[in-house]
Parts: structure tokens; C-alpha cells; sequence
């Protein structure tokens, strides 16, 4: 049976200072941002102003992993990325799973010649190739995050999150408005 994390809002904060301090502890002081789409977003948004940095570059990149598991990688889809020559960068990602995200997102960034790039995420797994720089917690758990319940509910109807009769209900309007 799949054992489900729901990780709170203070679960989040507490790994974004957790990591935070790491870094402080390292002398590692970023010059530049890079959230990965979707999830990275609102811990990258968190850094950045723990960071004291407004600008934070994107990585739009997904993967599809109903789609013949296995084999798939994820797939880049967009680079809103510039000036990271000679910085050092950070990376935000919500969690590394098997690590291939992290992986390409740190190819695609190594282009831009920065002095160094250093990756965190809140959450790793314990099989997940690639172990980010800087991470919160491993867990082995399917994790939902706040801002990713309604995409897993969406597909898994009967995973546990909170207040998915509403979500559904006007997920359907909007639905049948747009078909
Ligand atoms: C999820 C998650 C990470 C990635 C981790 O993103 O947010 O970015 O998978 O998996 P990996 O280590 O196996 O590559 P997803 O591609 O589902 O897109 P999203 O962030 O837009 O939800
Ligand atoms: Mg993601």
C-alpha cells in the first residue's frame, strides 16, 4: 500500500531554514535563483527572500511518468534563464525523486558558464541518483505538497488530501466550459 507524506506549511518553512542554514554554515551566498516549474516555485520564492535576492530565474521542465515509466525522461519545455555567467547559482526544486530532473536542469544551466551551481530541494527520496547539495529531509513516501494536491487528487482520486469535493466540483466547470 502507498504510504502518503502531507507535508505542512510549517513542515516547509522548517526545511527552508533548515537548508537556509546549511548553506550560511558553507559561506555559500548565491548570486543567482533558478526555480524548476512547477514545484520549485514557492520554495525558490521562500529562499529568495531569506536570500534577500527579487530576481528568480525558471526551468520549465516535466515529467510524464505514466508514460512508459521506465524508460521516460523529463522534458524540457521552456528556459527563462539569462546572466549566470560567473555566478553561483542555486537551484530549487520541490523534491528529487529519481534525480533525473535535477540532472538535466543542472546540464541546461552549466551552458550559461556560471562559477558554480549548487542544488536543493525540501525532500529527497532514498533511491534518487543524483543527492542534491542541500536538502530538508529523505523520505520514501509519496509526498503531496500543498501546492501539488489537486494534481494528485486529480489523477488519484482517493489520496488523502483535504477539501477534494470542492476541488472537483469546480474542476468539473470549468471542465465541461472548456470541451
Ligand atoms: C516533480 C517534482 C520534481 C520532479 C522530481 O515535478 O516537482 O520537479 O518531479 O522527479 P525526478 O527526480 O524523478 O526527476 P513534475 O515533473 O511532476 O512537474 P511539476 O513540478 O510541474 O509538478
Ligand atoms: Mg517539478
Amino acid at each position: 500500500m502507498v504510504e502518503f507524506f502531507n507535508p505542512t506549511w510549517e513542515d516547509i518553512e522548517e526545511q527552508i531554514f533548515k537548508i537556509a542554514k546549511r548553506m550560511a554554515d558553507d559561506s555559500f551566498y548565491p548570486d543567482a535563483i533558478v526555480a524548476i516549474l512547477t514545484g520549485g516555485v514557492i520554495p525558490a520564492k521562500l529562499f529568495a527572500d531569506i536570500l534577500n535576492m527579487k530576481n528568480i530565474k525558471y526551468i520549465d521542465i516535466k515529467f510524464y511518468r505514466d508514460v512508459n515509466q521506465t524508460e521516460s525522461k523529463p522534458v524540457i519545455k521552456a528556459v527563462y534563464v539569462n546572466d549566470l555567467e560567473n555566478k553561483k547559482v542555486l537551484v530549487v526544486d520541490d523534491v528529487s525523486d529519481t534525480g533525473e530532473t535535477l540532472e538535466a536542469v543542472s546540464n541546461v544551466i552549466s551552458m550559461f558558464s556560471p562559477k558554480t551551481i549548487r542544488t536543493a530541494t525540501l525532500y529527497v527520496k532514498p533511491w534518487s541518483r543524483k543527492i542534491p547539495d542541500y536538502f530538508g529531509e529523505e523520505i520514501g513516501k509519496w509526498i503531496i505538497f500543498p501546492w501539488d494536491k489537486w494534481d494528485v487528487v486529480r489523477s488519484n482520486p482517493e489520496a488523502p488530501v483535504s477539501k477534494k469535493e470542492k476541488y472537483f466540483e469546480l474542476h468539473e466547470i470549468f471542465s465541461r466550459k472548456r470541451s
